[in-house]
C-alpha cells in the first residue's frame, strides 16, 4: 500500500513545506501552516486528466471552428463577454461584496433560462432569499434552478445529473472540498475547487460563471488566485455609493480585453446603459478650477470623463498625492514632468485627482487632462469653455498621441465640445465639424493655451 504522505500548506498562500514551520517560507505569514495530506488529485491527476489521449500533431491539421457564443440576453454583458458565453467556458466574475455580483447574475440567468438550462448554486444564500430578490428586480424564476450547497463533493455530482448548460457558483469563497483540510475560503480551498469545477466544465461543455469577492486584503485568497485557471475574467468597478456599476474585462480567451460593460443600479436590479459617454461628467455645469474633461478609450466605446484636481498648500512634511480612478504613481511622475519641463511646481502643495463617476482609468492618454487640471487648480482658473484633451506625456515632456483619435474627437463634438487639445500626430486630416483643434507637441505648448 502506498505510504500517506503529508505536507505543511499555508492558508495564505498555499504554499507547501516538508516541515512545520511556524512562518511561512513563501509568504511569511505566521501561524499559518497546516498538515495536509498531498493527495495526487492536486498533484500529477490534474495534469493527466487534461491530456488522456492526446498525441503530437501539426497545427495546420486541427480544424479550428469558430466557437460559439451565446448571448445571455444582457447587452452590457455579452459586451464584455466578447459577444455571449461560449460552451465550456470558465468565468470568473469578482468585485466588492454589495457591489451588485449576485444580482447581475440571477437576472443573467433568467434570461438565459429561456433558451437552455441554467443552474445557480449558492452557498451565501438561501433559496428564500433568492426568491425574494427574483420577484423584486421581476424576472422569470421559473427556469433557474437553484441549489444551496457548499459541499464540492455535492455540487459536482449534482451538475452533472441535471446537465445544465450555465452553472453560477456564488461564491467560491463559501465552497469547500474534503480533499483540503483547510477552511472554506483559503487560498488552497479556493485554488482546489475552482480547478476541480474547471475540470468539470472542459469534460461536460456547462460552462461556469465563477463569483468570487475582493477581500479587504485585495489579494490574498480573492479571485486574484483563480486568475491564471479560468477563460475570462470580469472585475466589478465603481464604488457601492454611486448607481453606476462598470465591468472589465481583464483577460478573455474568447474576446478583447477592457471592454467596459455599464450598468446602472436600480430598483430593479442593474440595467444596462447604453450610451453612456456622457455619465462621467459632473452635473455642475458652471465653470470651475481644476477641472479638464478627457476622452477616453474604454474598449471599442470613447467615454467622456471629467478628472477633478485640487491642489492646496500642505500643511505636513509631506505633500499629499492621492489619487480616486487614477494611478497614484502615474501622478508623482506627471508633477515632476511638469516641474522640470512647464516650471510649474507643485513640491510644496497638496494634490488630489478623482476621475468622476468612480470609473477606473488606467490608460496613459489621460496624463494631459490630469496635468491641466491640476495647474487650472494651483492656479485658481478654470479652462477654458467646452474644452476636451488627450495625450499621453512622455518624462521628456513630449506629448504623444494615442489609438483612436479621430473616433475621440468625433464623440466629443457629438456631445457638444467646442475645442479640443489634441497630441500633433493626432490631429485630423479633415476637420471634426463644430471642433477647433489645437495640435501640441509639448506640454508646455499645452499649458500654455491654457493660459490663455
Ligand atoms: P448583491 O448582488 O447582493 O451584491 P454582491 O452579490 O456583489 O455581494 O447586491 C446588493 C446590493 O445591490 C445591495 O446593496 C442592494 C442593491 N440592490 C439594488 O439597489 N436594487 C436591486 O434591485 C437589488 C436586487 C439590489
Ligand atoms: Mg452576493
Amino acid at each position: 500500500m502506498a505510504k500517506i504522505k503529508t505536507v505543511y500548506t499555508c492558508g495564505e498562500c498555499a504554499g507547501q513545506t516538508p516541515k512545520w514551520q511556524g512562518q511561512c517560507p513563501h509568504c511569511g505569514a505566521w501561524n499559518t501552516l497546516s498538515e495536509t495530506v498531498s493527495s495526487p488529485a492536486s498533484g500529477g491527476g490534474r495534469f493527466q486528466s487534461w491530456s488522456t489521449g492526446s498525441s503530437v500533431q501539426l497545427l495546420s491539421d486541427v480544424t479550428a471552428e469558430e466557437v460559439p457564443r451565446d448571448p445571455c440576453g444582457i447587452d452590457e454583458l455579452d459586451r464584455v463577454l466578447g459577444g455571449g458565453i461560449v460552451r465550456g467556458a470558465v468565468i470568473l466574475i469578482g468585485g466588492d461584496p454589495g457591489i451588485g455580483k449576485s444580482t447581475l447574475l440571477l437576472q443573467a440567468l433568467s434570461a438565459t433560462g429561456e433558451r437552455r438550462k441554467v443552474l445557480y448554486v449558492s452557498g451565501e444564500e438561501s433559496p428564500q432569499q433568492i426568491a425574494l430578490r427574483a420577484s423584486r428586480l421581476a424576472v422569470d424564476p421559473s427556469r433557474v434552478r437553484f441549489l444551496a450547497e457548499i459541499r464540492l463533493e455535492a455540487i459536482l455530482p449534482a451538475i452533472r445529473k441535471e446537465a445544465p448548460e450555465v452553472v453560477v457558483i456564488d461564491s467560491i469563497q463559501t465552497l469547500y472540498t474534503e480533499q483540503v483540510t483547510s477552511a472554506p475560503g483559503s487560498v488552497s480551498q479556493v485554488r482546489e475547487c475552482a480547478a476541480q469545477l474547471t475540470r468539470m466544465a472542459k469534460e461536460t461543455g456547462t460552462a461556469i460563471i465563477l463569483v468570487g469577492h475582493v477581500t479587504k486584503e485585495g489579494a490574498l485568497a480573492g479571485p486574484r488566485v483563480l486568475e491564471h485557471m479560468v477563460d475570462t475574467v470580469l472585475y466589478f468597478e465603481g464604488d457601492t455609493h454611486s448607481s453606476y456599476r462598470m465591468i472589465r474585462a481583464i483577460k478573455n480567451r474568447f474576446g478583447a480585453v477592457n471592454e467596459l460593460g455599464i450598468f446602472a443600479m436600480t430598483e430593479r436590479g442593474l440595467r444596462g446603459v447604453s450610451n453612456p459617454s456622457a455619465i462621467f461628467l459632473s452635473s455642475y455645469r458652471d465653470d470651475v478650477a481644476g477641472s479638464c474633461v478627457l476622452v477616453t478609450q474604454e474598449g471599442t466605446r470613447p467615454l467622456l470623463v471629467e478628472v477633478q484636481a485640487l491642489v492646496d498648500d500642505c500643511h505636513g512634511f509631506q505633500p499629499k498625492r492621492l489619487t480616486v480612478g487614477l494611478e497614484q504613481n502615474r501622478l508623482a511622475m506627471l508633477l515632476a514632468v511638469l516641474h522640470r519641463h512647464a516650471g510649474v511646481a507643485a513640491f510644496d502643495q497638496d494634490v488630489f485627482l478623482n476621475a468622476v463617476g468612480g470609473v477606473k482609468i488606467a490608460e496613459p492618454a489621460a496624463d494631459l487632462a490630469v496635468i491641466l487640471s491640476i495647474v487650472s487648480s494651483l492656479r485658481n482658473r478654470p479652462l477654458p469653455e467646452k474644452l476636451v484633451v488627450f495625450g499621453e506625456v512622455g518624462l521628456a515632456g513630449e506629448v504623444r498621441p494615442v489609438a483612436r483619435g479621430q473616433e475621440r474627437l468625433k464623440e466629443a463634438a457629438k456631445l457638444g465640445f467646442a475645442r479640443a487639445i489634441v497630441p500633433r500626430a493626432n490631429a485630423p486630416r479633415q476637420p471634426v465639424e463644430g471642433l477647433e483643434i489645437h495640435a501640441v507637441e509639448r506640454l508646455e505648448e499645452a499649458v500654455a493655451f491654457c493660459r490663455g
